[in-house]
């Protein structure tokens, strides 16, 4: 099925940036938590790129648009604003002003809909300190063209600059650095510039009563006050994350780098938001074990961020590229045992996913086809860990790290700033190593194009993954009498992702006694964990042994926190349980309001109520 009237560019958007393009945007708006709207304008500098056409295209969803007109003469605009089509929004097509330059400047005054897909507003029970509501967005894939009306392709980049106005006790902050703030009359207004140019998916916002603490020399942190002082502990390594991003990829060019932490509805680990990196409460381990999620959106500011995909379809260019890069990290900042540790680990949850897709599934390619499917739905972590894969495998066939850096570095300066394609990449790869005979084995047809696992899985050093290896055999051989083959002495040596890695195998296998699981509890606590991962491993395996009991807590978790990663799989794994499915529908059916679109809409699909 084809979509009627996107772009043959890219097959999420409406926007024909090829004939009219907008080059920067000002953002003005009001928050009004009582309506849950944003109100105010937007002016986007636009030029024409094709002679012969006198109309600018744009995305939107539900906008209420009162008026559009040329800034320097003030005088209204014709346009015209389709009629939506489902999850993609409508196309707003305006007319440009008749004159003789090919720049123009266009008003837009609008305010959003109560339900756009890009918001969530919270109500104060939502939040730690359940005095005041709060706001966050999140815009990629495309949900932008929900609060702004834009050209929501990450073809088109873009600086900005923003004012915004919110109630005195709030802070606002955005992907972007704040320029001052000032009172008025009851209110305050937050400025904002963003100098390097980024695409529609990476303007963001959030508003609530937050504090701050120092990181480093460029970070802070923000939440809630009754969170921040843990968030200052799990995060304090930032600066050093930072330094060894920029010994790998080059000079970090956004100033500042902050974290904000969200209230648990967040949808995703983290997203790398300009300058303001957001994520989810659920790395709050209490002893930095999962700040591996920062590394990687770090890692971002370069891949993604600096380097972008063209359109959704080459999402692994943004993905595998940070997966990538966050492993270097790590090896540097670890050892090169944890690096490959989590590389042949995630190559098993890959498994997981392609086995759940189909490995003929059209979505287990690398480069996907998203003519007529949402990138929403096309979700998963396959850009991220075979693209990683990919990278690792090209890294070795050309002669290893001494020669692949200084090309990545390279990739990295010479497309800065643009959006690309797949075909860029391996062009430029193919020119920068057209000396290295090596390269003549790369079969990129089946990398890129061919569905299911990898062609090749690197020799990843799997010296920590043996240790939990030896433990998983034991227990899984074990029959469940007498003594736990597994002693608490086991435990002590094994590290937080050695656990994640143990409890992700024995979730993947057979189901387990009940008799089996408690002994394993009472070795390792799982009931009691704090680590996210490990907590959403250990209720997998519970609910795949039919643990009844263990109902009423995954009910319980997946109620608050919506983050994606541990929501879908557990909907998925109760949905599967025959006695419970029913009471998994309900659960989500009452719950929906609390949750971001994207997860509601993804979870309609997975518990198949296709309303
Ligand atoms: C913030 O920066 C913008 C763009 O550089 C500038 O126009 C504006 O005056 C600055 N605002 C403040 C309050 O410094
Ligand atoms: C992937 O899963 C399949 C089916 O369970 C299994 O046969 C195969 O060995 C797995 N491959 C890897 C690389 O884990
Ligand atoms: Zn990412």
């Amino acid at each position: 099925m084809e979509k009627v009237g996107l772009s043959p560019l890219d097959p999420s958007s409406f926007s024909r940036p090829e004939l009219a393009i907008v080059t920067e945007i000002l953002i003005n708006l009001n928050v009004n938590f009582d309506k849950k709207i944003l109100l105010g304008d937007v002016e986007l500098s636009v030029k024409k790129i094709d002679e012969s056409v006198n109309e600018i295209i744009l995305d939107t969803s539900k906008l209420n648009i009162s008026s559009i007109y040329d800034v320097e003469s003030e005088e209204k605009l014709e346009y015209n604003l389709s009629d939506p089509l489902p999850e993609y929004g409508s196309k707003l097509t305006i007319q440009l002003p008749k004159k003789e330059s090919n720049s123009y400047k266009i008003g837009v005054k609008y305010e959003t809909h109560p339900d756009a897909s890009g918001l969530q507003w919270l109500s104060r029970n939502a939040t730690a300190g359940k005095k005041h509501p709060y706001l966050f967005s999140q815009f990629q894939p495309i949900h932008a063209r929900s609060v702004l009306p834009c050209q929501d392709t990450p073809a088109v980049k873009t600086k900005y600059t923003a004012t915004i106005s919110a109630p005195q006790e709030f802070t606002v902050l955005m992907s972007a650095i704040c320029n001052g703030t000032k009172e008025l009359h009851g209110g305050k207004l937050s400025h904002f510039v963003q100098k390097v140019p980024i695409p529609s998916y990476l303007i963001a916002i959030a508003v609530g009563v937050l504090e701050s603490r120092k990181l480093g020399p460029r970070s802070h942190v923000w939440a809630e006050k009754e969170i921040i002082e843990e968030c200052a502990y799990e995060f304090a390594n930032t600066e050093h994350q930072l330094k060894t991003a920029e010994e790998i990829c080059g000079p970090y060019v956004w100033g500042i780098y902050d974290l904000l932490v969200l209230p648990p509805s967040f949808p995703y680990g983290g997203m790398e938001n300009p300058c303001l990196t957001f994520v989810t409460p659920t790395l709050l381990a209490g002893d930095r074990s999962l700040a591996n999620v920062v590394a990687h959106e770090i890692a971002h500011s370069w891949t993604g961020n600096l380097v972008t995909n063209r359109n959704f379809e080459h999402f692994w260019l943004n993905e595998g590229f940070t997966v990538f890069i966050e492993r270097k990290i790590k090896e540097r900042l670890e050892s090169p045992q944890s690096q490959d540790f989590d590389a042949y680990t995630l190559v098993s949850d890959l498994n997981e996913t392609i086995n759940r897709l189909g490995k003929d599934s059209p979505l287990t390619k690398l480069v996907v086809d998203l003519k007529g499917v949402h990138p929403d739905d096309a979700f998963s972590d396959v850009p991220y860990e075979k693209g990683q894969t990919f990278l690792r495998y090209l890294e070795m066939t050309v002669g290893g790290p001494d020669v692949f850096e200084p090309f990545l570095r390279k990739y990295f300066d010479t497309f800065k700033y643009k959006s690309i394609e797949t075909k860029d990449f391996q062009a430029f790869f193919d020119s920068y190593f057209s000396e290295n005979p090596a390269i003549k084995s790369i079969d990129w047809q089946t990398w890129l194009h061919s569905p299911g696992m990898p062609p090749i899985i690197p020799d990843y050093d799997i010296s920590l993954a043996i240790v939990c290896d030896n433990l998983i055999e034991k227990f899984l051989k074990w029959d469940g009498e007498g003594v736990i083959p597994i002693t608490p002495d086991d435990k002590k040596d094994l590290t937080s992702s050695q656990i994640i890695y143990f409890l992700q195998v024995i979730s993947e296998a057979e189901p387990q006694s009940i008799k089996k699981l408690e002994a394993l509890n009472a070795v390792f606590g799982f009931d009691n964990v704090k680590n996210a991962e490990i907590k959403f491993r250990w209720l997998r395996t519970c609910l795949k042994a039919n643990w009844e009991e263990k109902v009423h807590i995954v009910l319980t978790w997946i109620n608050i926190v919506g983050r994606m990663k541990y929501v879908r799989p557990l909907y998925r794994d109760l949905y599967r349980w025959e006695a419970i499915r029913k009471r998994a529908q309900e659960n989500f059916l009452a719950n929906r309001h609390n949750m971001m679109h994207m997860s509601a809409y993804t979870l309609v699909k997975d518990l198949h109520l296709e309303l």
